[in-house]
């Protein structure tokens, strides 16, 4: 099929928060193709209403780190449009704020599967696509407590392990074929987010007992953080954003 003349989005876990955000955001720009994906598109529905409203948005089933699904979705994308312009790896939980000592295999693995091997697998399927882009970008949404150097004061191990393990993998990416097929692979922190995510995380570390609590007006909305996210897939390069970590909210690059 013909490359699409349209600049072409992915945008995974778009069905709440800053992933249906941020496909809004895109979907209100006249050249876009924004393919958005939920894990049931059937119940996605704030996400089918953009799709109808827009005539710009694909909605796609996906579960990260599923193989048939993350074939499917490149497959999708092959055939719609032909080549992906700027991929956002969006999709993301955190199962639990214990400690090493505490948290458990099952949270370990599910963190690390949803979190690390799913936008690993998504770089895989999709490579052949981007490299079909004039300007590919494939942007993670990390978070500051994958920061191993920040080092935060309260505890989400499991989460903050699979974060740190993906920053790792788009490293690789950006180092290896950053340079040879000019693909921008970076990671970014959305901020501190009124998604159902980081509304669970304030009151789970306020009650912790860690004595840790996020200053209020640190807090974003989703809305918020899309626009934060926009404007740095809009003005980033590989020259400048490249193998680098980001906080979208600032601008500024994030210690490893
Ligand atoms: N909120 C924050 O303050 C904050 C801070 C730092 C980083 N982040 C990161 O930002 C990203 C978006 O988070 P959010 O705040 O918008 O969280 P959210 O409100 O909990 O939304 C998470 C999204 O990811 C999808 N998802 C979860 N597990 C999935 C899986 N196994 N396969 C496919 N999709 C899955 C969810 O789909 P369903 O609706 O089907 O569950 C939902 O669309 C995540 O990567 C998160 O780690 C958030």
């Amino acid at each position: 099929m013909p490359e699409s003349t349209a600049t072409v989005y992915l945008i995974t876990g778009a069905n709440r928060g800053i992933g249906l955000s941020i496909a809004t955001v895109l979907a209100r720009r006249e050249n876009a193709l924004v393919f958005a994906t939920a894990r049931q598109p059937a119940k996605a529905e704030a996400l089918n209403a953009l799709a109808k409203e827009t005539g710009r948005v694909e909605v796609v089933k996906y579960e990260s780190a599923n193989e048939e699904d993350t074939k499917s979705l490149a497959q999708v994308i092959e055939d719609k449009a032909g080549k992906v312009d700027v991929v956002i790896a969006n999709a993301g939980v955190q199962t639990d704020f214990d400690s090493i000592l505490k948290t458990t295999h099952q949270n370990l693995t599910q963190s690390f599967d949803v979190n690390a091997v799913g936008p690993i697998l998504l770089f895989q399927a999709l490579y052949h696509l981007l490299r079909k882009s004039s300007a590919p970008q494939f942007a993670v949404v990390s978070s500051a407590l994958g920061s191993i150097a920040l080092g935060f004061p309260f505890e989400s191990d499991a989460y903050g392990i699979s974060k740190a393990a993906v920053n790792y993998a788009v490293k690789r990416i950006s180092l290896y074929l950053g340079q040879n097929d000019r693909i921008n692979a970076y990671v970014l922190h959305p901020g501190v987010v009124t998604s159902d995510m980081g509304l669970h995380a304030t009151t789970s570390v306020a009650d912790s007992g860690a004595g840790f609590e996020f200053p209020p007006d640190l807090l974003i909305s989703p809305e918020q953080s899309a626009k934060f996210i926009a404007d740095l897939v809009d003005n980033a390069s590989l020259e400048k954003t490249g193998g680098k970590f980001w906080d979208a909210t600032t601008g500024n690059e994030i210690p490893w």
